[in-house]
């Protein structure tokens, strides 16, 4: 057979999805496996938010609607934007998608073949495949615990060069929770406007915060213009299998990357738009309902942590994950198959999310209180035997 086109040889299988898949095959066989590998909340999806989505499919809104979004939608999402994040989008900014489409929206509608995009080390795991598939070289910077895993302006300034061209930045942060502060930010801002880069922020875990105060980088003098603002629903609103999710830009450079959306997957569903005016316009106790309890999950593993010998964590103060570096000889991949074929305990080895994250794994805690006491014991247990 001829090969598949070279765009894809560097790209492997997302790591956290073959975990997903590898878990959930073992608990079919009926072991009794805790699952700390998942980035999705383990929250029904509140009951009006589904009742709106109901209530669209029974008015038949079952057809194509315009690519970026349903008009309701995208003023519901400006009007926030401006009001919570000081974004001044119009609804002409607004493109309505999947989060993580939305991030490839921006980088295959900025980025030409051969230039540079950067992002955090250790970071999301599909920044560098999105790159690749642009044709782009993903550049990796580094963003370890010695900066509170934050990006700090003097690693980016030394990653750029003349074919740098966005930059993207997590904040609250996956894999290590990290919640920018606004002096980082504000240096991030500055070398990316001295420098005439775009920024991409992707926000998706923006409620999920529990020091601090959110920051949009778009909402930062000058920056508007070359910001492209991610948003997304899933972690908010415990919808990950909605899709649903948004862009912001500025209106002019919105109607260009919708040319992407519009030959890829024309629109996001009209029901399940209709379910997010519900979210963004229904009670925001709901929403804080769901991060308190977070909040006490994180302060319940925080508290585990402290009795894994060889395990130090930095307090995560958004998103709900820890990312414990450890002082074992192993390689992350190596552990994270013996904690899970021999304590069964799922987490995500660090080297997953970039050379930085070598040493470290990812625990996330959106399982219940109950898990977390029972899977951390295995983890004590395991780690306690094998220094032995
Ligand atoms: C940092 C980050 N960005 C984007 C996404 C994609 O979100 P969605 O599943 O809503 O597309 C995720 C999901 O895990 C994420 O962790």
């Amino acid at each position: 057979m001829r090969p598949v086109a070279a765009r894809l040889k560097p790209i492997g299988p997302s790591p956290t999805v073959r975990l997903g898949a590898l878990v959930n095959e073992m608990k079919r066989r009926g072991e009794d496996v805790i699952s700390f590998s998942v980035g999705e909340p383990d929250f029904p999806t509140p009951p009006h938010i589904v009742a709106a989505a109901k209530k669209a499919l029974d008015a038949g809104m079952t057809k194509y609607v315009a690519p970026a979004g349903i008009p309701e939608l995208r003023e519901a999402i400006a009007d926030k934007m401006k009001r919570e994040n000081g974004v001044p989008c119009e609804p002409g900014g607004i493109i309505v998608a999947p989060t993580k489409h939305a991030i490839f929206l921006a980088i295959m509608g900025l980025v030409d073949p051969g230039e540079e995009v950067l992002f955090p080390d250790p970071g999301w795991v599909s920044y560098a495949p999105m790159a690749h598939l642009a044709g782009a070289k993903p550049v990796p910077v580094t963003a370890d615990e010695t900066t509170g895993f934050e990006l700090t302006a003097n690693a980016l300034e030394a990653a750029i060069t003349p074919r740098t061209k966005a930059l993207v930045i997590n904040s609250p942060s996956n894999p290590a929770g990290s919640v920018f502060s606004k002096e980082t930010m504000r240096g991030i801002c500055d070398v990316v406007a001295d420098r005439d880069l775009f920024l991409i922020s992707d926000e998706i875990y923006e409620k999920i915060l529990y020091e601090g105060t959110h920051l949009s980088p778009a909402s930062f003098g000058g920056m508007f213009d070359r910001t492209v603002t991610v948003h997304g629903f899933s972690k908010t609103y415990s919808m990950t299998g909605w899709r649903l999710g948004w862009l912001a830009a500025e209106a002019s450079l919105a109607k260009q990357l919708v040319k992407v959306q519009e030959h890829t997957i024309t629109c996001t569903p009209g029901f399940i738009q209709m379910a997010g005016v519900a979210a963004l316009e229904g009670p925001a106790s709901v929403v804080r309902g769901m991060v308190d309890e977070f909040r006490a999950r994180r302060d319940l593993m925080a508290a585990e942590f402290a009795s894994v010998p060889g395990f130090h964590v930095l307090r995560p103060a958004g998103a709900f994950y820890f990312f414990p570096r450890y002082d074992l000889d192993l390689r992350s991949d190596e552990l994270a198959e013996r904690l899970l074929t021999e304590a069964k305990v799922a987490v995500t080895p660090g080297a997953a999310f970039g050379e930085a994250g070598e040493h470290h794994l990812r625990f996330s805690y959106a399982c219940s209180r109950e898990d977390i006491r029972k899977g951390m014991a295995r983890v004590r247990d395991f780690v306690r035997a094998l220094r032995k």
